[in-house]
C-alpha cells in the first residue's frame, strides 16, 4: 500500500487523480473487488500514517471525555447544558487547529443519562453557523431527534426533553444540520451519551470513569501544512467519503493512557465520518465483547479484533492484569475507506485485507489495582430485545445504490430531500425493514427514532457480537440486511430520517425520511 506522501498532506496520489478525471470511478470499487491488489493500483487514497513516537514517555496523555451528570430540577427532572463553540486545540503535538466543540474547544462531555428519566438538555449555538445536535442511538420522539428538522440557527438556544427509554449502552452525539454533518464532525463536533440503567446497579462490571471505565472516541482527520483541520473534499472524497491519514484518539493523536492492572472496560466510538477501523490490542490481547450499539450481548464474546463502521459502538474488557506491569500495549487499528470497506470487515474477519495498520494509542499498565476492581467478567448479561417479527409483518425494501461515475447516493433511486417524506409507518409496529445494497461499497445504515436488531445477512443468522440491540450496522457491498423494528411508540408528523452514516453519502443525499402516522 502506498503510504501518505510527505509532500501531498492530502496523500491522493496523482495517479488515483487522474483515474477520477478519466470519470473512471467505477474501476475503483471492482478493482479491490477483483482481488485485493487495491493497493497497488492506489484505489485507497488516504492510508493512516503512523505516527513516530516510538515510547509511551514521549506521547502526550489521553484526554478523558468529562462525566457530565447534570442536575436533578426540583420536578426530578435531569437538566444539561451543551455550548456548541469554536475554539483551538493541539490535535497533533505542537501544531494549533482552529476547532469546532462542545463546552470546550474540541469534542464534548460523556453525558451520563438514565433509564427511566425525564431528562432536559440545553444547546446554545454559539458556532457562528447553523447546526443541529442528534442523540445518536436514543430513542426519542422526532420533535427532540435534533436531526435535519430541529436545526439550530447561530446564536439560537434549542432544548430537547424526553425521558430516556433505552437499554444501559453507549450512545453517542453529533451535529445533524442537512449537508454540513460530515464537515462539523470532522471540525470536532462529538460527545458521548452514557445510559445507565437504575435497575442493573449490581451489575459487576468496571463502571469508574476514567479510571477502569474509559470512553475512547476513534477519528481520523487531515491536516493542511499550516495545521489547519482539511476537509476540502477530493473527488475521492465525495465517492468513498472522507478520509484522513492521522487517527486521532479523543481528539489527540498517538496518546497513551495510564491503566491499571485489572479488568477495564473500553467504550469504543468510531467517530470517523467514512472510514472503517479494525482494533486489536497488543500481542493478541482478547478483548470480551459485552455490548454493541444498543446495549449489552447476551453473554460476553471474545474478540481477537473487533471491526467498527462509522458510528458504531462496542464495549469491551479488556484483562490488563495480564500484562507485566509497567509494561505497555498498544491498540492498533487498520482503517479503510468507504470505498475499500467490504469484502468481509463488517463481520469482524480480522484486519481489512491489505491495509496497513497504525498505533492508535498505547496503554502504560502502570497502576496497582484499584479499589473497586471487579473480580471477573459477569458470564451472562441482563439484555433488551424486540421480538422476531411474524410472517405478516410488513415489509419495507430500502435499495442502495450510486456511487458508480458519480457522487450521487441514492435510496430506492431518490436523494433526501427535506420537503419530502418517503413513507409513513404505523405507530409501534413490528415490521421487517430489508436493505439491499446495490453498489460495490460498504454502506453503514443507522435509521433514528426506533430500536432494531438484525435478523440476517444475506439469509443467514447474525453471529453472537451482532445481536441484540442495534441502531447501526453495515450493510457489505452486494449484500442484503435484513432487520426487525419496533417503530416508535408515538404518532407524530415530523419526520424522522435513515441514512448511510458515512457522512459524505449521507451529505450527498443517501438518506430518506418517514413519519409516523
Ligand atoms: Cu449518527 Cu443520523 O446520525
Ligand atoms: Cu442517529
Ligand atoms: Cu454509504
Amino acid at each position: 500500500m502506498s503510504k501518505a506522501i510527505e509532500s501531498q498532506p492530502v496523500g491522493v496520489s496523482l495517479r488515483r487523480r487522474a483515474i477520477i478525471a478519466a470519470g473512471a470511478v467505477i474501476a475503483m470499487p471492482l478493482a479491490a473487488c477483483g482481488g485485493g491488489s487495491m493497493m497497488d493500483d492506489g484505489s485507497m487514497d488516504v492510508d493512516l500514517r503512523d505516527d513516530t513516537s516510538t515510547s509511551p514517555n514521549g506521547r502526550r496523555s489521553l484526554p478523558l471525555l468529562r462525566l457530565d451528570d447534570g442536575v436533578l430540577d426540583i420536578a426530578g427532572r435531569r437538566e444539561f447544558a451543551l455550548r456548541a463553540q469554536r475554539g483551538s486545540a493541539q490535535l497533533l503535538d505542537g501544531v494549533d487547529s482552529a476547532t469546532f466543540g462542545y463546552n470546550g474547544p474540541l469534542l464534548g462531555p460523556a453525558l451520563r443519562v438514565r433509564k427511566g428519566e425525564v431528562t432536559r438538555i440545553a444547546v446554545q449555538n454559539d458556532l457562528g453557523e447553523t447546526t443541529s445536535v442528534h442523540w445518536h442511538g436514543l430513542v426519542v420522539p422526532a420533535e427532540v431527534d435534533g436531526g435535519p428538522h430541529q436545526p439550530i440557527a447561530p446564536g439560537a438556544r434549542w432544548i430537547a426533553e424526553f425521558m430516556v427509554v433505552n437499554a444501559a449502552s453507549t450512545c453517542w452525539f453529533h451535529p445533524h444540520a442537512h449537508g454540513s454533518t460530515g464537515r462539523q464532525v470532522v471540525a470536532g463536533l462529538a460527545g458521548m451519551l452514557v445510559v445507565e440503567d437504575p435497575a442493573l446497579e449490581g451489575l459487576a462490571l468496571p463502571s469508574l470513569w476514567g479510571v477502569d471505565d474509559l470512553a475512547l472516541v476513534l477519528q481520523d482527520k487531515r491536516f493542511t501544512a499550516n495545521g489547519r483541520i482539511d476537509y476540502a473534499l477530493t473527488a475521492n472524497d465525495r465517492v468513498s467519503g472522507y478520509a484522513g491519514d492521522r487517527l486521532l484518539v479523543n481528539g489527540i493523536s498517538g496518546p497513551v493512557w495510564d491503566a491499571p492492572a485489572q479488568w477495564v472496560r473500553l467504550r469504543l466510538l468510531n467517530g470517523c465520518n467514512a472510514r472503517a477501523l479494525s482494533l486489536r490490542i497488543g500481542d493478541a490481547l482478547p478483548m470480551l465483547q459485552v455490548a454493541n450499539e444498543g446495549g449489552f450481548l447476551a453473554a460476553p464474546v471474545v474478540r481477537m479484533s473487533i471491526t467498527l463502521w462509522p458510528g458504531e459502538r462496542a464495549e469491551v474488557l479488556v484483562d490488563f492484569s495480564r500484562v507485566a506491569g509497567g509494561q505497555d500495549v498498544r491498540i492498533y487499528a487498520a482503517g479503510a475507506n468507504g470505498a475499500m470497506g467490504g469484502m468481509g470487515m463488517g463481520m469482524g474477519m480480522g484486519n481489512p485485507a491489505g491495509s496497513a495498520e497504525v498505533t492508535a494509542m498505547v496503554i502504560r499498565v502502570s497502576r496497582a489495582r484499584q479499589a473497586g476492581a471487579i473480580a471477573a467478567p459477569p458470564e451472562r448479561l441482563p439484555v433488551e430485545s424486540i421480538p422476531t417479527p411474524g410472517a405478516a409483518a410488513t415489509v419495507r425494501t430500502f435499495n442502495l445504490d450510486g456511487g458508480m461515475m458519480s457522487s450521487i447516493f441514492t435510496i430506492n433511486d431518490r436523494s433526501f430531500e427535506m420537503a419530502r417524506v418517503d413513507f409513513t409507518v404505523p405507530a409501534r409496529a413490528l415490521e421487517v425493514w430489508r436493505f439491499v445494497n446495490r453498489t460495490m461499497m460498504a454502506h453503514p445504515m443507522h435509521v433514528h427514532g426506533v430500536q432494531m436488531s438484525i435478523l440476517s445477512r444475506d439469509g443467514a443468522a447474525p453471529p453472537a457480537h451482532e445481536r441484540g440491540l442495534r441502531d447501526t450496522f453495515v450493510v457489505e457491498p452486494m449484500q442484503t440486511v435484513t432487520m426487525a423494528v419496533l417503530t416508535p411508540a408515538a404518532a407524530s408528523a415530523v419526520p424522522l430520517v435513515l441514512h448511510c452514516h458515512n457522512l459524505e453519502h449521507e451529505d450527498a443525499g443517501m438518506m430518506a425520511q418517514f413519519v409516523v402516522g
